[in-house]
């Protein structure tokens, strides 16, 4: 019998920073050498929001192949009939106007995380997909490592008993050269640019505790947690520089996720392991501890109470190739080939309540961004 086709999706990328190159050499990644056989990727265009210039040496730099079209700004790029589905890949601040942007050209968006700065734009973001039937997506790449799936199954299979509580920190450790690393606008601590820990960090140190707490419930049963948090500000700009949060949710019995974030103390100060698994899921017959950066782990450790199996279990996931976002582009690329909207793996509910829970331990902490990214009002200039 003849093998079927893979399905070929062609990628158009906004921005031209950091992550948007690392994304972009992973969607050249051969498939099979990590057996994907069903879905394939090209990239068709990039878009540069300073100049067309910018864009062809992304697409250089990239090794994108010959005949991908650079764009000088993000409206041409939306426009291009031969884009399939938009990587979002600009600033958080940014991504709301960017990502109604394509949804209201009739483009489908993966959008990096942070989703939106704040739950108001995010709920508008949805309904415009929802309106347009677009596939949308947040791009919490974790989730879609083959650890992330293999990890929900066990839990869900209760490998480890009932679940009591998850841990989880992602903490960079800039310690005494914070100031060096990040100079006041730098988009980490650049509150114009919604920086701080919590909506570019604490993003995975909550995305750990709720593919356990709240997306393996139920959908009907899924409850929001209570929230306790606190918040000590970076004080030359006024960011998050270290923000702690206890959620506690309402199932019976309740569950506790305890999620941290900071940009000076360290989850591996020695980079050694020395300070242990930087997550730990918590059952009634064991854990689950989880290492590496929260949003890139390569490595899991079982291990039980006595009596309830042979303990530690150590278990390597290795990345095949590239930096390890080619599985969220796969995810991508089998939704829109179903004819999902959204992936099930980090639904448009989910995304919402996580910024409501991000809205609400920055009430608790007084975070305030400038009422021009906080604002869902659209289109604004200078996006
Ligand atoms: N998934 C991950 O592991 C991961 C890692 C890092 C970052 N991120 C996320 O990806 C997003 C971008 O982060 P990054 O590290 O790639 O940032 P970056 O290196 O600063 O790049 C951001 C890009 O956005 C564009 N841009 C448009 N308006 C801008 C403005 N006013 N200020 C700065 N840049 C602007 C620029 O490209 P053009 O003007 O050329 O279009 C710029 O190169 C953030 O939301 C971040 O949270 C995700």
């Amino acid at each position: 019998m003849a093998e079927s086709k893979p399905y070929t999706v062609r990628w158009g990328i906004l921005a031209t920073g950091g992550i948007a190159k690392t994304f972009t050499k992973d969607l050249l990644v051969d498939p099979s050498t990590r057996d994907v056989l069903d879905v394939r990727h090209t990239v068709v265009a990039a878009a540069s929001s300073t100049s067309k210039d910018r864009a062809e040496a992304f697409l250089k730099e990239c090794n994108v192949p010959s005949g991908a079209t650079a764009y000088g700004s993000y409206a041409e790029l939306v426009a291009d009939p031969s884009v399939d589905i938009i990587y979002v890949a600009t600033p958080h601040s940014h991504h709301y106007q960017n990502t109604m942007l394509c949804l209201k050209a009739g483009k489908n968006v993966l959008c990096e995380k942070a989703f939106t700065v704040n739950a108001a734009q995010a709920k508008l973001l949805v309904e415009e997909a929802k309106k347009r039937r677009l596939f949308l997506m947040e791009a919490v790449w974790t989730r879609y490592f083959p650890i992330s799936v293999e990890l929900r199954e066990m839990v869900k299979q209760g490998k480890i008993g009932t679940l009591q509580r998850v841990f989880a920190d992602l903490s960079i450790g800039e310690g005494e050269k914070i100031a060096e690393s990040f100079k006041p606008e730098n988009r980490m601590v650049n509150l114009d640019l919604a920086g701080g820990a919590l909506l570019d960090l604490g993003i995975y140190s909550i995305t750990w505790v709720f593919q356990f707490l709240y997306h393996l419930q139920p959908a009907g049963s899924r409850r929001l947690p209570s929230v306790a948090s606190s918040i000590t500000k970076y004080p030359v700009t006024g960011a998050d520089e270290m923000t702690s949060m206890i959620f506690t949710f309402p199932s019976d019995p309740p569950t506790h996720g305890i999620a941290t974030t900071a940009l000076r103390p360290a989850h591996d100060p020695d980079k050694r392991g020395t300070a242990g698994p930087a997550i730990r899921i918590q059952g009634t017959r064991g854990e689950i501890q989880v290492f590496g950066p929260a949003y890139r782990p390569t490595k899991y450790r079982l291990v039980f109470f006595p009596g309830h199996g042979e303990s530690p279990v150590d278990v390597e996931k290795p990345i095949p190739g590239g930096h390890g976002m080619m599985w969220e582009a796969d995810e991508c690329a089998r939704c829109l080939r179903d004819g999902k909207l959204e992936s099930e793996g980090l639904g448009w509910e989910e995304s919402v309540v996580i910024m409501e829970v991000m809205d609400e331990v920055r009430r608790q902490g007084g975070l305030v961004y400038p009422e021009r990214i906080e604002s869902t009002e659209y289109p604004l200039e200078g996006f």
